[in-house]
């Protein structure tokens, strides 16, 4: 049921851990589930410089959550803002139609942590 990819990154995910002086930190919980996942972000020149995620959720979250962080490395706010959940799915070779909402969490917690980013920027 899950692509050569998506169980690539579950059982090798990539950019584990967080960043102990992030300039943006985004946490999020999935209303379905109850699981979470902390994204914190490094900015330089408006770019994303550096990006670590912890989850605590399925399979499909942990995927999800580690394809993201690959695709947005050195893209810029703007650009990050602009990934979204299907668009994460789509990079994973796609999800089983009951666990898209997994995937709904990565995106979220990026879009967040550059919201907190933003703010703390003033
Ligand atoms: Fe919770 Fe998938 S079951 S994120
Ligand atoms: Fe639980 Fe996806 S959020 S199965």
């Amino acid at each position: 049921m899950y692509t050569e990819k998506v169980i690539d990154h579950f059982t090798n995910p990539r950019n584990v851990g967080e960043i102990p002086d992030a300039d943006g930190i985004g946490d999020v919980g999935n209303a379905v589930c109850g699981d979470t996942t902390k994204i914190t972000i490094k900015v330089e020149d408006n770019r994303i410089k550096d990006i670590k995620f912890k989850t605590f959720g399925c399979g499909a979250a942990i995927a999800t959550s580690s394809m993201l962080t690959e695709m947005v490395i050195g893209m810029t706010l703007e650009e990050a803002l602009q990934v979204d959940d299907v668009a994460v799915a789509d990079m994973l070779g796609g999800l089983p139609e009951q666990k898209m909402h997994c995937s709904n969490m990565a995106a979220h917690a990026l879009h967040t942590a550059i919201e907190d980013y933003k703010k703390k920027q003033g």
